[in-house]
């Protein structure tokens, strides 16, 4: 039989990406204020390991390192995000001109190095001055949005052909409003309802800017998990449409189609109120692209006890986990390419994140870290790309999570995702296996897989 042939698109970028407080390091240096991560971080018990972006990578001060970490690899691209309050310290009025110099330089580099920049805008790090103010409760945050985008947008949209305003919506609201173990840590129905709505009203807001002054593209991304039904019976088909709608729908009906899922009412009943019409207007701007973070799939079961959806994810036996516990599953990601383009229409795509932590052996002998099962999860996703691409997804670029191990959240550095190791000791950077893989398969256009 002939091997089949994954070569993609000559124009298909290559990529990984990172977000500012997983990787910089240095929060508060040369004028930065505060954001709600750094209080969140610094609380005791909720940060496994008491970890903090403080050191993080060091990326703030080795960023010339890490851009040549990256031209090493061959990458096209690079998805990075830009930390609020370097730019704005106090979330709105004064800008500090530092903040903007530290990703002007970044931007550069990477221009140097023939590496096209996609910048997010809102990677999780609001500024702890806004969230003093109610953060994502405050109707006023759309306007605060607009202003911290359109100050970027000014300074960069020279050098930056593509621009993210939001980072995976879902996971700031159920993760920092419902249960509590993301910044800013609160736990209320009425409040994750109301912080989802202001977000994608901010996204709108953030869009609207960009028309005014930008010149080239600009995007949202979400985090897409389809949802199967773990048996026929009519309860769990109803918990699987639930999960879909609030987890796959929530933000992609209103940013695309102008309306909410109708489980969302289901869902969160009294907290989920009538929105004022003209929001959704704000909302449905049109958007020169999509980007899709996929990572597993969830096969969903009615369950009583779980709050305030009543589905729950089950475990598949003789399934391969990854250390975040996500079942590895990449026909779903082929399937939910496709359900894009099938539900939204032909709207261009990038894979915005994809990519495992693993357990990784430490740095052999041979100064290589041995990270097969990590390339075995790359290589089947990068098929069903591919795969999906063959199907009629319009999908443009693929950014591998991540460049570098870094901090992942409340889970620490424990979980390491980067196809390049760091020793948080002496944050000497070690490519893994993986990094050679990744840059085979760039170097021959996917041929390799
Ligand atoms: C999604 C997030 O955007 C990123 O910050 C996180 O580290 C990865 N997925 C892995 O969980």
């Amino acid at each position: 039989m002939m091997p089949e042939n994954t070569r993609f698109p000559e124009s298909f970028l290559w990529g990984c990406a990172t977000s500012a407080y997983q990787i910089e390091g240095s929060p508060l240096a040369d004028g930065a204020g505060p954001s709600m991560w750094e209080r969140f971080a610094h609380t005791p018990g909720m940060m496994h390991n008491d970890d903090n972006g403080d050191i993080a990578c060091d990326h703030y001060r080795r960023f010339r390192d890490d851009v040549r970490l990256m031209r090493d690899l061959g990458l096209t691209s690079y998805r990075f995000s830009i930390a609020w309050s370097r730019i704005l310290p106090s979330g709105t009025g004064a800008i500090n001109q530092k903040g903007l110099d530290f990703y002007r330089q970044l931007v550069d580099a990477l221009l140097e190095g023939g590496i096209t920049p996609m910048a997010t805008l809102y990677h999780w790090d609001l500024p702890e001055a806004l969230d003093d103010r109610g953060g994502w409760l405050n109707r006023d945050c759309a306007d605060w949005f607009a202003e911290y985008a359109s100050t970027c947008f000014e300074a960069l949209d020279d050098r930056v052909p593509r621009w993210v305003t939001l980072n995976e919506p879902w996971v700031v609201t159920d993760g920092g409003y419902l249960h509590g173990v993301l910044a800013p840590g609160h736990r209320n129905p009425y409040e994750t309802a109301r912080a989802s709505h202001n977000l994608m009203r901010a996204h709108g807001a953030a869009v609207q800017a960009y028309r005014a002054v930008g010149a080239h593209q600009i995007g949202l991304v979400v985090n897409l998990e389809p949802k199967y039904p773990a048996s026929e019976s009519a309860e769990d088909r109803a918990a699987t449409q639930r999960a879909d709608a609030y987890m796959n729908r929530q933000y992609l009906d209103p940013a695309l189609k102008g309306t909410y899922p109708p489980e969302m009412r289901e869902i969160f009943g009294d907290a989920w109120p009538d929105w004022p019409a003209a929001d959704f207007e704000q909302i449905r701007q049109p958007i020169d692209f999509l980007g899709i973070n996929y990572y597993t799939r969830g096969l969903t079961a009615h369950d009583p006890s779980a709050w305030p959806l009543y589905a729950r994810t089950v475990r598949v036996p003789q399934a391969t986990y990854t250390e975040t516990d996500w079942e590895v599953h990449e026909e779903s990601f082929t399937d939910i390419l496709r359900w894009v383009r099938d539900r939204y229409g032909d709207i261009p795509l990038y894979v915005t994140e994809n990519g495992a932590a693993f357990y990784d052996p430490p740095v052999a002998a041979d100064d290589g870290v041995h990270d097969p099962l990590r390339i075995d999860y790359l290589r089947r996703h990068l098929r069903a790309v591919h795969t999906a691409i063959k199907q009629g997804a319009d999908v443009r670029g693929y950014y591998l999570w991540s460049l570098l191990d870094n901090l992942e959240w409340s889970l620490g550095f424990a979980k390491r995702f980067g196809i390049v190791h760091v020793n948080y000791e002496t944050l000497e950077r070690t490519p893994k296996d993986s990094a050679k893989f990744y840059a085979e398969v760039i170097a021959s256009h996917g041929e390799s897989l």
